[in-house]
This record gives C-alpha cells, sequence and structure tokens, in this order.
C-alpha cells in the first residue's frame, strides 16, 4: 500500500528513513525534533552541527543512529502566520523534497509526522491535506511505502452527510431492530435503490440482508452445467472495466493506493481471490456506481455489510460519486477503521 495512514511515535517505525520536524539550527528542539533526538542518541546531534542547519522548505539527511530508521530526514516547515505568508508552498517543500531525497538514495519507505501542525501552528486539516496532495502527486511518478503518522488524537472529518450515514445504521440495537421491521420496505427500498437494476434481476438482497428472504434462482440439475456457466471472474472484471473507463494499469492501480507488485499478482491470475478492501479499492478507482461494486464484490466472494462500519462509510462516498481513495481514507482512519488500498 503506498500511503498509509498510522498512529502512534515516530520514533520507534522500522522504515528507510523517519522524517524530523525540525528547526533552522537543526540543533533539537521539543516536540517530535526532541523526540528523535532522544531516541537516536547524542551522535545524531553530532551529524547535525556538521549541516550548518537547514532553511524552511528544505531537507538534509543524516543516518539514524540508535533509531529502528536507518535515515532521518531533518526538514523545517513553516511558522503558520495566518496563510498569506507562502506558508502552503513552504509545508509543500517540505514533504516534497523529503520525498525527493529518500527517492534519489533508492529508500522504498519513509514517515513524516504532521509537519508544522505543533508548535508553529499550523491548522490541522490544512496541515493534512497539504501532505496528502503533495504524497499523491509524488507517488503518481515513483514507487515508494510513504506513512503518514499521527501522534494522539485525530480529529474527525467535518463531514455532515458521513455522520448521518453513519447515524442511520448504528441506531442502538432495539431501536434499530424496530426500525428495521418497521420500515422493512424502506430499508429494502434503500438497498434496492443503491443496487438498482441488479438487486431486482437477481431477485435477492445481498448476502448482508440478514431479514430479506432470498429466492435462489433454480440450480442447474447437474455440477458439470453448473461449471459450465462459471460466471466472469473478479480478475476479468476487473481487467474488462479498465479498458472500458480507457484507463492504463498503472492508471488504475495507482489511482487504488495499490502496489504494482500486488496488481500483477492480480493481474496474471484469471482466479486470483482479493481481500475485500482491495476489491473496494479497485471500485472506487474505476468509480463504479454501487451496483457495479456490489458485482465487483460478489465476484470476489463478499457484500457490502450495513453492519460493519467500514462499509457504511466507503457506501456513502461511492453513493454520493466521491471517488477519491485517500479523502476515503481519511474518514476511514478517523474511525479507527482499515484503509483501502494494499
Ligand atoms: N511521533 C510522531 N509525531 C509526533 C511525535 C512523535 N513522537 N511527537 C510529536 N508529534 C507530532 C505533533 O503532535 C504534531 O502533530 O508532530 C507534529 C509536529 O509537531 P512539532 O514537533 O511541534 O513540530 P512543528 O509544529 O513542525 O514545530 C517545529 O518545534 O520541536 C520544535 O525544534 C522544533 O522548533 C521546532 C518546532
Amino acid at each position: 500500500m503506498p500511503f498509509l495512514f498510522l498512529r502512534g511515535d515516530i520514533t520507534k517505525l522500522d522504515c528507510d528513513a523517519i522524517v524530523n520536524a525540525a528547526n533552522n539550527s537543526l540543533l533539537g528542539g521539543g516536540g517530535v525534533d526532541g523526540a528523535i533526538h532522544r531516541a537516536a542518541g547524542p551522535e545524531l546531534l553530532a551529524e547535525c552541527r556538521t549541516l550548518g542547519g537547514c532553511k524552511t522548505g528544505e531537507a538534509k539527511l543524516t543516518k539514524g543512529y540508535r533509531l529502528p530508521a536507518k535515515y532521518v530526514i531533518h526538514t523545517v516547515g513553516p511558522v503558520w502566520s495566518g496563510g498569506s505568508q507562502g506558508e502552503e508552498a513552504l509545508l509543500a517543500s517540505c514533504y516534497r523534497r523529503s520525498l525527493e531525497i529518500a527517492a534519489e538514495h533508492g529508500f522504498e519507505s519513509i514517515a513524516f509526522p504532521m509537519i508544522s501542525a505543533g508548535v508553529y501552528g499550523y491548522p490541522f486539516e490544512q496541515a493534512k491535506a497539504v501532505a496528502v496532495r503533495t504524497v499523491t502527486e509524488f507517488l503518481q511518478t515513483h514507487d515508494m511505502l510513504v506513512y503518514l503518522v499521527f501522534f494522539g488524537n485525530v480529529p474527525k472529518p467535518e463531514d455532515a452527510g458521513l455522520t448521518n450515514y453513519l447515524s442511520r445504521y448504528e441506531a442502538p440495537r432495539d431501536v434499530q431492530r424496530k426500525s428495521l421491521r418497521k420500515e422493512r420496505g424502506g430499508f429494502a427500498g434503500l438497498f434496492g435503490n443503491a443496487l438498482g437494476s441488479a438487486a431486482k434481476q437477481a431477485e435477492c438482497m445481498p448476502a448482508c440482508m440478514s431479514e430479506a428472504v432470498c429466492d435462489n434462482a433454480a440450480l442447474p440439475d447437474d455440477l458439470n452445467q453448473a461449471l459450465r456457466t462459471v460466471d466472469e471472474s473478479f480478475t476479468e472484471m476487473l481487467l474488462r472495466k479498465i479498458d472500458e473507463k480507457g484507463m492504463t494499469d498503472a492508471e488504475c492501480y495507482k489511482k487504488a493506493n495499490i502496489d504494482r507488485k500486488l496488481f500483477s499478482k492480480i493481474r496474471s491470475d484469471l482466479h486470483y481471490r482479493p481481500k475485500k478492501v482491495t476489491v473496494l479499492a479497485f471500485a472506487i478507482a474505476l468509480e463504479l456506481s454501487l451496483e457495479e461494486t456490489n458485482e465487483m464484490l460478489r465476484k470476489a466472494g463478499f457484500a457490502l455489510s450495513h453492519s460493519s462500519r467500514f462499509d457504511i462509510i466507503v457506501e456513502y462516498f461511492i453513493a454520493n460519486g466521491r471517488y477519491n481513495v485517500f479523502e476515503i481514507n481519511d474518514a476511514l482512519f478517523a474511525y479507527d477503521q482499515l484503509l483501502i488500498g494494499a
């Protein structure tokens, strides 16, 4: 998975490089700077002394010493002064220059803290948006595993539509069961609307509709006939949809936040059995409708379920035509869910 959100202490991460939100002197400080210097030991400061400081928006490389990470890339973020002093461009430059140094040294993995979002006062959501935009831009032309590490609580995205959609399915158990019985038609209608003709044709609600009764179509009377009518596989549908959308393979798997190796594995195995998050990653990258998404999920043996917060969040974004995998991961991360991609 090329871009992953993590919650925790960046000094514990064993990756090729971690990024330090330093100050212009590079001689240590508080926050993540202090934590990195404490964990790396005095040799780090000794090397930093030889670097002659660092300009805001620039980045410099040192070894990691006692850290699990092999290297530290020190960058200096802008101090927030209201947003009219070029802060956004300087912050983007911190991420870009750090990524460029990592690429120049052939690093395969790098972890960022939320640069400038602490002592330097950059508003959290705006700082995160700059980080996500700059990293995803870089990953369009580079293969690297990038972590964005959050320390402590992450505010939930202000998305009234999502909060409302979640609350629809997360009423307390007894209320939910009563409303389900009361709105049986409505609930089925909602799912029917969302799934469109596919549900009507199949005359069967998705497997997750525990209350619905499915009249399965009569099964063929012998196994051979059944096996002759095997449906298109997940891989076949994926490759067909990439062609139909006029996308290249790389455009699709990068937009899906899926790494190249996994895509090659899927492409070479017509009966590949993907994880559910992988299927959803491709459905989002291909901007499939909810009906097509459920069709692709069924081909891989899954269904969207309203008993899963993860599924409800993903369904909300697809139903509203919002196909940015990082925006969806932002919401999933804030609700402590698995992330889209692999
Ligand atoms: N792991 C990951 N993230 C961390 C850690 C940690 N161990 N410690 C702090 N953070 C987070 C903070 O919660 C914040 O979201 O790093 C982000 C950046 O906060 P700061 O460390 O305060 O960095 P910044 O806002 O860029 O200010 C830099 O602070 O420490 C001094 O010397 C540093 O003068 C410089 C200034």
